[in-house]
Parts: structure tokens; sequence; C-alpha cells
């Protein structure tokens, strides 16, 4: 069973595109999984830039005009991650209707385990459609009053469409005394917090190399948490080097 995953926010900016990239690189690198993820931020496409991957002929874009069939829009990484990128062309915005998506993502039914969508920050045209088309939804936030209470507002409308929050993933987290806690968070949003990712320098130094930082730093603290929540969503978890080593001597 495919499972459609949005990745949602209610303020820009607050690392939505790097969790996608790099659950995606996780899942399919370390997890073997068979990933695919969809950039639904057609005014702001970053995601096929953030995996240097930006020049592809077939793009959603493309799909959402109904000139060509998602399957064509597909891209390999080199983590074994598929992507469907979107357009930077200005151009390309003409005639494309994103409300159209969950009818095109439907096809990829049974082709790949865990679609992710990118979305764009609150509750927009392109946000609603993304919400629309998944059927779980990861909030991400800063650790922040305003951030937060996006949150809560983003909750309502998810609920009040019967998608299912699965939950809180913080980001940017420096513990500098000055942030909401894990506890308020959950207290304020009524929702767990199913990761913390530290603010750590190598997101945006793997973000100069155009790699997922799990890939380019896969020992960095924010990689670690990343690989936990990719874990966590899948209901696995990564194996420590003598698991793996005693793994291998079996076989
Ligand atoms: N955990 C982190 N630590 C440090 N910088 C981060 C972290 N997560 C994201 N960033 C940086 O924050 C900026 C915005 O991230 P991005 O993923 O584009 O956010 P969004 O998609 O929500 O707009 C990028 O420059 C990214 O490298
Ligand atoms: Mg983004």
């Amino acid at each position: 069973m495919t499972r459609t995953i949005g990745v949602i926010s209610g303020k820009g900016g607050v690392g939505k595109t790097t969790i996608v990239a790099n659950l995606g690189a996780a899942l399919a690198h370390r997890f073997k999984k068979d990933v695919t993820i969809v950039d639904c931020n057609l005014t702001a496409s970053h995601l096929s830039l953030l995996l240097g991957m930006d020049y592809y002929p077939v793009t959603l874009n493309h799909v959402l005009r109904n000139e060509k069939h998602i399957s064509e829009a597909i891209y390999e990484h080199p983590s074994g991650m598929k992507i469907i990128p979107a357009s930077l062309q200005l151009k390309d915005l003409i005639k494309v209707d994103i409300s159209k998506i969950s009818r095109h993502l439907k096809k990829l039914r049974g082709k790949t385990d865990i679609i992710f969508l990118d979305s764009s920050p609150g509750l927009g045209k392109e946000a609603v459609a993304t919400i629309k088309a998944s059927k779980e939804i990861i909030f991400v936030t800063k650790p922040d009053i305003m951030s937060v209470s996006d949150v809560i507002r983003g909750k309502e409308f998810v609920e009040k469409i019967k998608k299912e929050p699965m939950g809180i993933v913080l980001n940017m987290v420096t513990r500098s005394g000055h942030e909401l806690t894990k506890k308020e968070v959950e207290v304020m949003t009524e929702l767990p917090v199913i990761a913390i990712i530290p603010h750590d320098k190598n997101v945006p130094k793997s973000l100069a190399k155009r790699m997922p930082v799990v890939l380019h730093k896969p020992r960095s603290s924010a990689s670690k948490e990343l690989r936990k929540l990719a874990g966590f969503i899948i209901g696995e978890k990564e194996l420590g080097f003598f698991e793996k080593l005693i793994r291998f001597l079996k076989t």
C-alpha cells in the first residue's frame, strides 16, 4: 500500500523542503524503501535545487497541465529516492491547476511505498491542495510562539477535512532557553512531537553542496535525528554498528 504524507507548516522557512529531501534520502538509502518526493510548492519550487537536480524537461507543471503522464516526471536521485520536481520557470505557472494533484498522484498508488509532498506554507491554494492529496500530515515548526500558533490553525483544517495528523517536527532547535519546550508545544497543539531536530550548521553546508545532510554529513546531529524520524515513520529502528555486524556475520 502506498502512503501519502504531506509535510506542511504555517510559516515559511521552517525546514519543510529540507525535511522532505532528507526523509526521502534516509528511507531510500538506509531503510531501502521505495520513496517518491514531490515538489507541491509550485511558486517557490526548491526541492530540486536542494538536490542539485534543477534542470529536467518534464515537471509536475506539465503533469498538472495534462501534457504529460505523472510517470514521465519521475527522476531518480543517487540515493535511490525518486523525485517529481516542479518547474523553476515563471512561464510554467500559466494554466497550472494544483487542485488536480490528487487525481494525478492516485496513478502512483501501488508503485511506490511512500510519497512525501513538500508543501508551500500557510493555507493558500497550493497548501490546501497538498493537504487534500495527503492521507497523513506532518507539521513542521520552529519552537516559537508564532510558528506553533500557525500549527494549531493548520491542525484544525487538517482534522476538519478528515486527514490524519501524524505529529509535529520541531526544527532548528537551539535549546537556548527562550524556546518553547516539547511539552509546551504538545500542550498547546494537542499533537505529539515526533522529532526534535537541532539547529545544525551542517544543514546549510549540505545545501551548498546540494546534497541532503543525511548523505553529506551522516554523523551530524541533525542527520541522526532525521534518520530517527525516518525510522519512526515506518515503524523501524535503524540498526546500530554491532547489530549490523551480527546480521552480516549471520549471513
Ligand atoms: N535543522 C536545521 N539547522 C540549520 N538550518 C536549517 C535546518 N533546517 C533547515 N535549515 C535551513 O533553513 C532554511 C529554510 O529551510 P527550507 O527547508 O527551505 O524551509 P521551508 O521549506 O519550510 O521553506 C534553509 O536555508 C535550510 O538550509
Ligand atoms: Mg520549501
